[in-house]
This record gives C-alpha cells, sequence and structure tokens, in this order.
C-alpha cells in the first residue's frame, strides 16, 4: 500500500511507450527520469483537468481511508517527446499536453477485476461501495469496473468520473445529499452491510484529511472552468472540503442500503 505524500513527488517523462487503448481518456505508459514506469493521465486529453483533480482528491482520500491506490505522481512531458510518436492521435495529445500531467505506478501483471473468478471480501467489497457512494462515482460498473487485481489483491483506480458536481459548481449545492445509485455498482451483489462500512470508516473523513488531499491539487487543475466566477484555486479547494464534510452529516441519505 502506497504512504500518503504530503506533496505529490514530480518526474520527468524520457520516454512514451504506448497508449493504454482501453482508456477512454488515451492514457500512456511512459518512463520516466527516475527508471520508473508510470501511467499518465493528460491534462490536455478531452475531459480536461478537473478529472486530474478528481483523481487526486479521490485517490489520495481513499488511500487515507485505508484502501490499495497506486501510488500518484506529477510527470513533467517535454512536448519533443512527441516528434518519435507514429500515432497522429496520441502525438497531438503528447504535444498538447506539455507540463504537468498526473502520473500513477504502474502496476505490472495486473488484471482487470473480476468478481465472479475472484469473489471479492464482503467486508471489503461495502467499503468500496460506500467510498464510491461518498465520491460520487459512476464509473465502478460491471462493464467497466476500475478495480485491478494485483499481488492477490484488490487495488482502486481511475477515479476522474468522481465529483462530477465539479463540473459545474453553481448547481453543486445538493450534490452533498444525492443519493448513489448502488445497483450498477461491480461489487453491489459482493458487498456486505454498508452501513457497518459507514461506521468504520465515516470518522477518518476529517477536515484535516480533507485539507492535506485537496492541497496536493495543483492551482491549475482547480480553476479550469468556463463558468465565469472567477473563483480562485482556495476557494475551490475550501468547496471540496465543505463538500466532503457536508456529504458525511448526509450520510442517510446516500449510504447504499440506508439506516447508516
Ligand atoms: N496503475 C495501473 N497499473 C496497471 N494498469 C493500469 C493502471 N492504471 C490503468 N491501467 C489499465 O489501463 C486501463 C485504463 O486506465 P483508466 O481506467 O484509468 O483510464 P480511463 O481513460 O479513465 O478509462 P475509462 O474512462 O475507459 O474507464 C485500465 O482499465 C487498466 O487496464
Ligand atoms: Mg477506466
Amino acid at each position: 500500500m502506497g504512504k500518503a505524500a504530503r506533496v505529490l513527488p514530480t518526474v520527468t517523462a524520457t520516454r512514451y511507450v504506448t497508449p493504454l487503448r482501453e482508456g477512454g481518456s488515451l492514457p500512456g505508459l511512459v518512463e520516466a527520469d527516475d527508471e520508473g514506469t508510470y501511467v499518465v493521465k493528460f491534462w490536455a486529453a478531452g475531459q480536461g483537468p478537473k478529472v486530474l483533480a478528481a483523481e487526486i482528491i479521490a485517490g489520495e482520500l481513499a488511500r487515507r481511508l485505508g484502501f490499495r491506490v497506486p501510488d500518484l505522481l506529477m510527470i513533467e512531458m517535454d512536448p519533443r517527446i512527441a516528434r518519435h510518436e507514429p500515432d497522429e492521435e496520441v502525438q497531438a495529445l503528447l504535444a498538447a499536453s506539455a507540463g504537468r500531467n498526473l502520473g500513477m505506478d504502474f502496476l505490472p501483471g495486473a488484471f482487470g477485476f473480476d468478481p465472479d473468478a475472484f469473489p471479492p471480501d464482503p467486508a471489503e467489497a461495502a467499503r468500496v461501495l460506500w467510498f464510491d457512494a461518498l465520491i460520487n462515482n459512476v464509473d465502478r460498473s460491471w462493464r467497466n469496473p476500475n478495480l485491478l487485481r494485483w499481488h492477490r489483491e484488490l487495488w482502486l483506480i481511475d477515479h476522474g468520473a468522481a465529483l462530477w458536481f465539479h463540473h459545474d459548481w453553481s448547481r453543486a449545492g445538493t450534490a452533498a445529499r444525492r443519493p448513489f445509485r448502488a445497483d450498477d455498482h461491480v461489487l453491489a451483489r459482493h458487498a456486505a452491510d454498508p452501513a457497518e462500512a459507514h461506521r468504520e470508516l465515516a470518522d477518518g473523513v476529517t477536515e484535516s484529511v480533507l485539507r492535506e488531499v485537496v492541497e496536493l491539487v495543483p492551482d491549475q487543475w482547480l480553476v479550469d472552468d468556463d463558468s465565469g466566477s472567477g473563483a480562485s484555486a482556495a476557494e475551490r479547494r475550501t468547496a471540496y472540503v465543505d463538500h466532503f464534510l457536508a456529504r458525511i452529516e448526509s450520510a442517510p441519505h446516500w449510504v447504499p442500503g440506508g439506516a447508516a
């Protein structure tokens, strides 16, 4: 399990290896100057840098609550790397994503999680289900589980679709009470009682943990929007913290199965 960093480390990409074709946002695999191999989520990809903010906030909160999440870091991309890339779509993405991007430790030999082949522990499944309800993550379905099995353990990846309310802050006010539709969740059938998971984990979602997590997001990934609100990065960070504190307060509205 990765450690909880106070600042995400930065490495520089030295070689683009290959796209991860199954990823909708065209994430890629790179080698970096520390000899590590990383999955990169490019800031210039389709949905913009907000999805990278969601990856950091949700991923680092998950880590602090005891889930396994590949270590996150910043990857500096030199646009000259694009020159060696034959695929035009990838080349354009690499060239546009100069500067800082989000990286994630590559788990070699991990395979897509299949709950029928390897039934998950019911208590762990309930904790994941509870966490996805907390972060409004609609992207852990049986079609697209976004869970990996690595060294016989369950790892959480791909939180870019979580916190969807941040794409329109003007209407985000009701998100804290928004119920979670658990029917589609890949672990719904395998989970023990989510209310028990709530009792175990909710106390870990404190203001200081939330502060620590939002501080890891670079300013530019927080203020990218067309709303014209002029909100600063600091105001956005506070808005995420306030959202989570309100969501925890509103648990009876969203904990799957109720009775939290
Ligand atoms: N850290 C990792 N280690 C090993 N494989 C990974 C890792 N991260 C992602 N992958 C592989 O790459 C695929 C795409 O990654 P991810 O789901 O994060 O991208 P995405 O573009 O957000 O995907 P989508 O929107 O299609 O779900 C994953 O389904 C998984 O197979
Ligand atoms: Mg995915």
